[in-house]
C-alpha cells in the first residue's frame, strides 16, 4: 500500500483576473507534518479551500488514498478524512463543550433522536485522547482562543480525520499555548494522521513540521522537501526571490515635541497607574502577555474603554476620551488586533475601506464627496502597500487574508494620525511585507509621527522602537531604551 494520503497534481484555479493558482502541485504523506507558507495572496487559502472541496479547481486532479477526483465535494472530502480548522474554529458559540465536539457525529449517523449522554461520552473520549482538561458544559462562547481550538480539532478527531489542515492555527494564541498546540500537533502525527499547517511564523515551522511545500505567486517553488533542510532566511528567499534585512530603526526625530502623556491612568479591571509619554518621532512599544493589560491600554485610549482614573494630556493639553469619535477627533488613530472583525465594510471595496475615514476631507460644494478624489486616495494606498488586487473597486473579500490587513492599516494611514496605536501590526503578514510594513512604520516616525506598537514579537520591537514598555498584570513594569536591551533580557521579562 502507498504511504501517500492526498496528491494533488497541476492544479489551476482563477478568479476574475486572478490567475490563483497556477500548475499547483502537493503530495502528503500519511502521518507527515507538512507546513505550507508563501507570501499573502499566493494561494494558500485557495488550495486547502481547492483539497476540501470548497472550490473546484479550473483543471487538475485529486487523489485521496488512490481515489482520484475532478470534482471533489466537501462531504467527499470529509467521508475520506480531510478536515479543515479554520481560523474562526466554526464553533458554535451558545453551544457547550460537548456538543461541539460531538454533534456532528450524530448527525453523519443520521440518529433521529439527540442521545446526549452518548455526545457527552464521545467528546470526554476525544478530550482524554489529547489528554486535555475542558468542562464539557461550558459554553464554547466562554472559551479562550486555544481552548475553541482544541474543541475543533476533538471535533475533527472525533470524525475519523486522517488529515487535518489548520490554516493560521497559532495567530491568536499565546507562548504557552503555542508549546501545547505543537505537542498535540506531534501526537496526531504519531497516531498516523497527516496535519498541514499554514502560518506566517516561520520560527514554529522550525519546530514541528517534517517537509515544507513552499507556493510564490500561485505556483509550487517547493514541494515536500525536508524542513530542516532550510533555515528562516532560505524560506523567505523561496517565498519571495529575494533576500530579506531587516536594518534597525534609525530615530531621526530625537526628543520631539511631546505628543501623547498619560499618567497615573487605570481602567477597571484592565490596568492600573500606567504613566507613559510618546514624543513625536518616538515608536513606542507596549509589550507584554496576553491579558497583561496592554490591549486594554491601547482600547482606551482609543475611547473604546473611558478610563476609571488618571489623567491623558495630548500636546500638552488635558483631553477626555469618552468615545472612539473624541479619539479620533483628537488624532488618533488605532489599528486593532483582530483586523477582520474590527477594522473592515467586508461587503464594500478595497478602495472604500480605505477611504471611509477621509470622507470629510473629500467635500465638494454642496456637501457632495468628490469620488474621484477620494478613489485616488484608495489607489495610492493600495500602492504604497502593495496591496495585491487587479482592480481597487473590487469587495473587500476578494483579498487573501494578509491583504485586508493591510487594507486595515491603509485606511489609518490615510488619516494620517498624530499618534498611530498599532496593535500586532504584523500578525498574519508575511515576512517580506513585514519588512516594507516596518519601513512605512518608520517612515512615518521620522517625519514626525508618533507611533505605538503593542507586539510581544520581541525582534520586531527590537528593530523598530527607540523604547518599549513592559506591562504585566495590567502594570508596567519596566521601560527600557532598546538600544540598551538584549532580546534574552526582553524574552525572560516575557515569560
Ligand atoms: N473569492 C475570490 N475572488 C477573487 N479573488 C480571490 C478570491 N479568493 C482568493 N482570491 C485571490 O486569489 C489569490 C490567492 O488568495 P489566497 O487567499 O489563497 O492567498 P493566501 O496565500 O491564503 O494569502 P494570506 O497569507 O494573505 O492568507 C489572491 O490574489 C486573492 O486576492
Ligand atoms: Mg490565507
Amino acid at each position: 500500500m502507498s504511504d501517500v494520503f492526498l496528491r494533488a497534481a497541476n492544479i489551476n484555479k482563477s478568479f476574475a483576473g486572478v490567475h490563483a493558482l497556477k500548475g499547483v502541485n502537493l503530495t502528503v504523506k500519511k502521518g507527515e507534518v507538512r507546513c505550507l507558507i508563501g507570501e499573502n495572496g499566493c494561494g494558500k487559502s485557495t488550495l486547502i479551500k481547492i483539497i476540501s472541496g470548497v472550490y473546484t479547481p479550473d483543471s487538475g486532479e485529486i487523489e485521496i488514498e488512490g481515489h482520484k477526483y475532478s470534482k471533489l465535494t466537501p462531504s467527499e472530502a470529509m467521508n475520506r478524512g480531510i478536515q479543515v480548522i479554520y481560523q474562526d474554529f466554526s464553533i458554535f458559540p451558545n453551544l457547550s463543550v460537548a456538543n461541539n465536539i460531538a454533534m456532528n457525529t450524530l448527525r453523519v449517523e443520521k440518529k433521529k433522536f439527540v442521545n446526549w449522554k452518548l455526545i457527552r461520552e464521545r467528546a470526554q473520549r476525544a478530550l482524554d485522547h489529547l489528554d486535555v482538561k475542558l468542562d464539557l458544559d461550558e459554553k464554547a462562547e466562554a472559551l479562550s482562543v486555544a481552548d475553541k481550538q482544541i474543541v475543533a480539532i476533538c471535533r475533527a478527531i472525533i470524525q475519523d480525520a486522517k488529515l487535518i489542515i489548520m490554516d493560521e492555527p497559532t495567530t491568536a494564541l499565546t507562548k504557552k499555548e503555542v508549546t501545547s498546540l505543537l505537542k498535540i500537533i506531534t501526537q496526531l502525527k504519531q497516531e498516523g494522521i497527516s496535519v498541514i499547517f499554514v502560518t506566517h511564523k516561520l520560527e514554529e515551522v522550525m519546530d514541528v513540521t517534517d517537509t515544507v511545500t513552499i507556493l510564490r505567486n500561485g505556483s509550487t517553488v517547493i514541494d515536500g522537501e525536508k524542513t530542516s533542510d532550510f533555515d528562516i532566511s532560505k524560506f523567505a528567499y523561496y517565498m519571495t526571490g529575494r533576500e530579506i534585512k531587516d536594518e534597525p530603526f534609525v530615530q531621526q526625530i530625537k526628543n520631539g515635541k511631546e505628543v501623547l502623556r498619560v499618567e497615573h491612568l487605570s481602567l477597571k479591571d484592565g490596568f492600573e497607574d500606567v504613566s507613559l509619554t510618546v514624543n513625536s518621532g518616538d515608536i513606542v512599544g507596549v509589550t507584554g502577555l496576553l491579558g497583561s493589560g496592554r490591549t486594554e491600554f491601547a482600547q482606551c485610549l482609543f475611547g473604546q474603554y473611558p478610563p476609571t482614573s488618571g489623567k491623558i494630556f495630548f500636546e500638552g493639553k488635558e483631553v477626555k476620551i469618552k468615545s472612539v469619535q473624541d479619539s479620533i477627533d483628537i488624532g488618533i488613530g488605532y489599528v486593532p488586533e483582530d483586523r477582520l472583525t474590527e477594522g473592515l465594510f467586508i461587503k464594500k471595496s478595497i478602495a472604500s475601506n480605505i477611504y471611509v475615514g477621509v470622507l470629510d476631507k473629500y467635500k465638494k460644494n454642496l456637501g457632495i464627496s468628490d469620488i474621484r478624489a477620494l478613489k485616488e486616495v484608495g489607489e495610492k494606498w493600495v500602492k504604497e502597500l502593495a496591496i495585491k488586487t487587479p482592480d481597487p473597486e473590487n469587495i473587500i473579500s476578494t483579498l487573501s487574508g494578509g491583504n485586508q490587513q493591510r487594507v486595515v492599516l491603509a485606511k489609518w494611514l490615510a488619516r494620517n494620525p498624530k499618534l498611530l496605536i498599532l496593535n500586532g501590526p504584523t500578525v498574519g503578514v508575511d515576512i517580506g511585507s513585514k519588512s516594507e510594513i516596518h519601513k512605512i512604520i518608520r517612515q512615518l516616525a521620522n517625519n514626525g509621527m508618533a507611533v505605538i506598537i503593542i507586539s510581544d514579537d520581541i525582534p520586531e520591537l527590537l528593530a523598530n522602537c527607540n523604547k518599549v514598555a513592559v506591562m504585566k498584570m495590567g502594570r508596567i513594569v519596566g521601560e527600557f531604551d532598546t538600544k540598551e536591551l538584549a532580546p534574552d533580557q526582553l524574552a525572560s521579562m516575557l515569560a
